[in-house]
């Protein structure tokens, strides 16, 4: 734990000391959970999100795109159940004045039963050596078994508390596992209260009444709002999805682990409309399809897996969620939704206006149901930080940080360094900048020592560093050195180009 909890830290100063992410008005000494990405990260963020439009816009016939306002007309929200359920429930310590999600202080203590159990496996599986049977383990030992159990009632507990929004249910069950204060110590709690997530504020042309506005809490909604606009006017056919990515706003009460829980955060939702009684299959089609997009980044399969929701939300006929090995451990970085036709149901309701298709295969007309994939940005911004982020000790005794960051997605795609300041290899090295910036992100550097420039490109992650020399100007050769091997070679400047593009597919 002392380890992972150690990565962030460093991940999180490495991201500030480089220019990837800062805490956002930071000269007033920041503001919580609100992030800013500086040069290099904002690099990264636009790689990320022009790898999620393309493979899900640009290589899907039947997907297109949008780009819906923040700002909805207030029914949106009434229509889609977040005024009335999109809730926490939030209990504070009276102690340490400070406030917390009911649910998560349980889920937190579920989470030390699991370990638990991991405990007892690991104890028992250095015990029996080879023989070692994990499965029937699991099912006989009366400890493990204990545990199970409780985890289970646990669960039952909360889960149909938090349903029906037994408030005091859920305080009954924080008291009875003597759940204490993380800061305090203490179990001098308050009543468990909810807590609507929404960010609001007023907007100047209606009327007092009416002006309560609120910003976005997910980008679905501007997609089934336009759900008409985009059928009808792009004519398209049912099975068919509308992508987008945009900034959603939550008043979270936990926010915390750096930009995994913000207030202000993104996502690249899709929205896929079918027909009632097909969900399931395209759920499965895409729970699928999006593991391979996650996969495609060449993060092995070992950092992600899925997990089934317990609990469905009341739209939802199944769930899963997409979930990293965060230095915190393994945590929600995509959910995939079968969200039946709730939502477009409830706009027709609210709006009056018939939200149907007519389905010339069937000769009938439905409301569609619709499978949903919705992936935070930032989350996905941190796990290529998590994967990337090596630290290295080379033969000579040196130590060097270095990025991981797969070369497509690269911040910088290649350094041009003259080895010198003088004899005309700047001049040189800014001819094949100006010739390289034409299709890649390309950094002109000639500052400091050679070795100090490659770190710190190797510290941003760029997977070619290209140097210019005095033979250069006698053969039109450089030397190109691999972030990754670190291993040098002459090539002629003409096959610059072709070099990095191969290193990008
Ligand atoms: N439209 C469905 C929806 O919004 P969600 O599970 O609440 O579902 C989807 O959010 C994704 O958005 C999550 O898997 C996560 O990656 C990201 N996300 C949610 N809340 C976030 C927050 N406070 N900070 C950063 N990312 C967040």
């Amino acid at each position: 734990m002392a380890n992972n909890e150690d990565k962030l830290k460093k991940i999180v100063a490495h991201a500030k000391e480089y220019g990837f992410v800062f805490q956002s008005s930071e000269i007033y000494d920041g503001l919580a959970a609100a992030y800013d990405y500086g040069q290099y990260g904002v690099e990264l963020k636009n790689n990320i999100k022009n790898y999620w439009w393309r493979s899900m816009v640009q290589f899907h016939e039947n997907i297109v795109g949008l780009d819906a306002a923040i700002f909805m007309h207030p029914t949106t929200w009434k229509a889609s159940g977040h005024v009335d359920a999109f809730n926490d429930p939030m209990i504070d310590n009276k102690d340490s004045k400070k406030r917390y999600r009911a649910d998560v202080l349980v889920e937190d203590y579920l989470l030390k039963v699991e370990a638990k159990i991991k405990k007892e496996v690991t104890k028992a599986a250095k015990r029996f050596g080879d023989s070692f049977d994990e499965e029937q383990f699991l099912n006989t030992n009366p400890r493990v078994l204990a545990n199970k159990a409780k985890m289970e009632d646990i669960k039952k507990r909360l889960y149909s508390a938090m349903e029906d929004e037994r408030l005091s249910d859920i305080k009954a069950l924080i008291e009875d596992l003597a759940i204490v204060c993380p800061v305090s110590g203490s179990r001098n709690w308050t009543d468990v209260g909810q807590f609507n997530l929404m960010f609001s504020t007023e907007m100047g042309s209606l009327s007092e009444s009416a002006g309560k506005i609120y910003l976005r809490p997910e980008t679905a909604q501007g997609i089934f709002v336009n759900y008409l606009n985009v059928q009808k006017t792009g004519r398209m056919k049912i099975p068919f999805g509308i992508a987008q990515i945009g900034k959603a706003f939550r008043n979270e009460i936990v926010a915390r682990q750096f930009i995994f829980r913000m207030r202000e955060f993104e996502q690249m939702e899709m929205q896929f409309f079918v027909r009632p009684g097909e969900e399931l299959k395209w759920f499965e089609y895409w729970k699928e399809q999006r593991l391979k997009w996650h996969l495609g980044m060449g993060i092995p399969e070992s950092e992600y897996r899925f997990h089934e929701h317990d609990k469905l939300a009341h739209y939802a006929n199944a769930a899963f969620d997409i979930e990293f090995n965060f230095p915190m451990g393994f945590k929600e970085l995509e959910g995939i939704h079968s969200r039946t036709d709730f939502d477009l149901k409830s706009h027709m309701e609210h709006s009056g206006k018939k939200i149907m298709y007519f389905d010339p295969e069937l000769n009938e007309s439905y409301v569609p149901y619709v499978v949903e994939t919705s992936i935070g940005l930032d989350r996905t911004f941190l796990a290529v930080l998590t994967y990337a982020f090596t630290e290295e000790k080379l033969e000579d005794g040196s130590e060097r940080v270095v990025m991981k960051i797969p070369p497509f997605l690269a911040p910088v795609k290649a350094a041009v360094l003259p080895l010198v300041k003088k004899d005309g290899l700047p001049e040189k090295a800014m001819g094949i900048f100006d010739i390289l910036k034409k299709d890649f992100m390309c950094f002109y550097e000639e500052k400091d020592s050679i070795g100090k420039r490659y770190r710190r490109q190797d510290a941003i992650g760029t997977p070619y560093c290209i140097t210019v020399d005095h033979q250069t100007a006698e053969d039109n050769t450089v030397t190109l050195r691999e972030r990754d091997s670190m291993k040098q070679e002459r090539v002629d400047i003409a096959k610059l180009p072709e070099i990095i593009a191969k290193k990008l597919k």
